[in-house]
């Protein structure tokens, strides 16, 4: 289903102080204004969202957060709502993602209740899964996405209004220079899909975007984004410089 806008997002993770995210957007604006047909999402840290959203505004770039906490408002301390991402300016969310699943004490249950917070608000989740080594050498790489994948959408209402992003981040391909073997990818990104449509059906599965993430580079873009079931790449390292984002953005 070729009618899926592909979708390009950089998560900074916790990197770039409020000047350097500044000036870092303002030279990506610049050298993608020349993009069509392709979504471009920056995930700065929570205190660059205000300043860079000011800076993107009217450009082809949207904002995204890293994470989100469940309740409006209250005596949380640390945390931040979906309300305050959209004042924020945000129209994306990072949800899950393995750092967070890996340092922070993340589970399924907590990845479903922020899932549920975002999609409920109107922010557009970008629920992060994939496997460790050790569960990709045990055999064990597609019962921990399908586990993944059902509890993290657990009680959802989606239809094409709820956009759904799904992001396949092979954990020992993270930050690591090893990329997934495109066969691994679309045999995963078609595993995933096929679990969304048993979930909510085909028109719903048609209309998620699967992104990959884990060492995407300018070099290595083109042929996983050739794949039929690889709908856009979650990039992390090579996202934080404008140039090298912007040749992955420019991948076609
Ligand atoms: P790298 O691109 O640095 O491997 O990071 C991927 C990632 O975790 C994006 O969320």
């Amino acid at each position: 289903m070729e009618h899926r806008v592909p979708l390009i997002a950089g998560n900074w993770k916790m990197f770039k102080t409020c000047s350097e995210a500044v000036d870092s957007a303002t030279r990506l604006a610049d050298l993608v204004s020349d993009i069509e047909n392709v979504d471009i999402m920056i995930a700065p840290t929570f205190t660059s969202l205000a300043v860079v959203s000011d800076i993107i505004l009217n450009t082809k770039i949207d904002l995204g957060a890293q994470n989100i906490f469940w309740e409006k408002e209250g005596a949380f301390t640390g945390e931040i709502s979906a309300p305050m991402l959209l004042s924020a300016g945000c129209q994306y969310v990072i949800i899950g993602h393995s750092e967070r699943r890996q340092y922070f004490g993340e589970t399924d249950e907590t990845v479903n209740q922020r899932m549920r917070a975002a999609n409920s608000s109107g922010l557009i989740p970008i629920l992060c899964v994939g496997e460790t080594e050790t569960h990709r050498d045990e055999k064990k790489t597609f019962s921990v996405l399908d586990k993944q994948i059902e509890k993290g959408l657990e009680g959802l209402t989606l239809d094409e209004q709820h956009s759904l992003v799904i992001a396949y981040e092979p954990v020992w391909a993270i930050g690591t220079g090893k990329t997934a073997t495109p066969d691994q990818v679309q045999e995963v990104h078609a595993f995933l899909r096929d679990l969304v449509g048993k979930k909510f059906g085909n028109s719903l599965a048609n209309a998620t975007r699967i992104l990959y993430g884990g060492s995407v580079k300018p070099d290595n873009v083109s042929e996983l984004m050739a794949l039929p079931d690889v709908d856009g790449a979650l990039v992390g390292g090579a996202s934080l410089q404008p140039d090298s984002f912007s040749k992955i953005i420019h991948y076609s």
